[in-house]
């Protein structure tokens, strides 16, 4: 069985063709990060706008690399949820096109559920049932994932994703976007004690729930008083690195705090980790010290399986073995689903 996935929640436009039993023949990601990089965050006209001019040549590059032709597929999977609405259509219109063309099942994909199963895709057999940390741009949260086909929400960010929240503090330390990687780099030099930032509901043992926006402001108020307007270009390379490095410390903090309540409150032992922020060196290191001292399994999706990419829409393979196919009717959800 021969799966065609394709992936265009957000500004990564991207194919990948997998078969049973799990492998990955092919996996081709066309980043737009160089058409947002002027506006700090991504720009949803931008977005899908490019996803319509580059859509076809992904496709079509994802067949050559797996050395197949369109007619040999047996299904076409695409993420319908969650995502910004025009950069989902335009993966779930060529998805649909290709079904009508070919006479083949349409397999519908959650993309946080999406960004656990990566973990899977990278050679974890045994990572059901499992406590699931999603830390994307978009969506910060856990769940408890029963099986590929059941996934529970525990509870997450009431207000910014950590990856949104890593992009704003990005833009006002003046650093390029995507802001993850930039902050990750800056941190290097800088000290984690440095400042003491909030980590809200740390002390909530029963409860999981995140939030970054405070974060967020306190870094903004640490560049410049109530009153002054932040200006990035006055800040030196040391004050930089370290509001980076304390910053970057809270938000894993917060993270690793959070999945220790979920495996609690679960009682499973394994967590899995998934989405562009789990690429975080410092995040890595943080939750395999804490899951070693702890006795717990842990998986992190591989870097490049941890931004977005249509690998991971592997766990359409698993839906479409349980006879989870959909009709071309079928619309994109750009909320969240539970
Ligand atoms: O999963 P993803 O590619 O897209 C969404 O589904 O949102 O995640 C993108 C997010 C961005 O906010 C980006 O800044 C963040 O992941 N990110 C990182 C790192 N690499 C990407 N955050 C922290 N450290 C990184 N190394
Ligand atoms: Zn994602």
């Amino acid at each position: 069985m021969k799966l065609l996935v394709i992936e265009t929640t957000c500004d990564e436009t991207a194919a990948a063709i997998v078969a049973e039993p799990l492998t990955v023949l092919s996996s081709v990601v066309a980043s737009q990060d160089a058409l947002h990089k002027h506006y700090g965050g991504v720009v949803p006209e931008i977005a899908s706008r490019a996803h319509v001019e580059r859509i076809l040549p992904v496709i079509d590059e994802a067949l050559r690399r797996a050395n197949l032709e369109l007619s040999q597929i047996d299904a076409v999977a695409v993420a319908t949820t969650p995502g910004l609405a025009g950069s989902l259509l335009v993966g779930l219109s060529a998805a649909k096109a290709l079904c009508l063309a070919i006479g083949k099942p349409l397999v519908a994909i959650d993309h946080l559920q999406a960004h656990i199963y990566a973990c899977k895709v990278a050679g974890a057999e045994d990572l059901f049932p499992c406590v699931g940390l999603v830390v994307s741009g978009g969506h910060s949260g856990l769940y408890r994932c029963n099986d590929a086909l059941d996934f529970k929400f525990l509870g997450g960010t009431v207000d910014d994703a950590a990856g949104e929240a890593f992009d704003k503090v990005a833009v006002l330390l003046g650093l390029p976007y995507p802001g993850g990687p930039s902050i990750e780099r800056a941190a290097k030099a800088g000290s984690a004690d440095a400042h003491s930032f909030p980590r809200a509901f740390v002390h909530d043992r029963d409860k999981v729930i995140f939030s970054f926006s405070g974060l967020k402001t306190a870094v903004r108020y640490q560049i410049a008083p109530v009153g002054e307007t932040p200006r990035p270009e006055s800040l030196s390379p040391k004050t930089i690195a370290d509001l980076a490095a304390s910053f970057q410390e809270a938000v894993v903090d917060c993270l690793v705090d959070k999945s220790l309540v979920a495996v609690e409150m679960t009682g499973l032992r394994t967590l899995a980790i998934g989405g562009g922020v789990a690429a975080n060196g410092r995040l890595r290191s943080r939750f395999e010290e804490t899951c070693r001292q702890r006795n717990i399994r842990l998986f992190i999706a591989p870097k490049n399986l941890c931004t977005d990419n249509a690998a991971m829409g592997a766990i359409a393979l698993e839906r479409l073995k349980a006879g989870l196919v959909e009709p071309l009717t079928l619309d994109v959800r750009p909320g969240v689903v539970r």
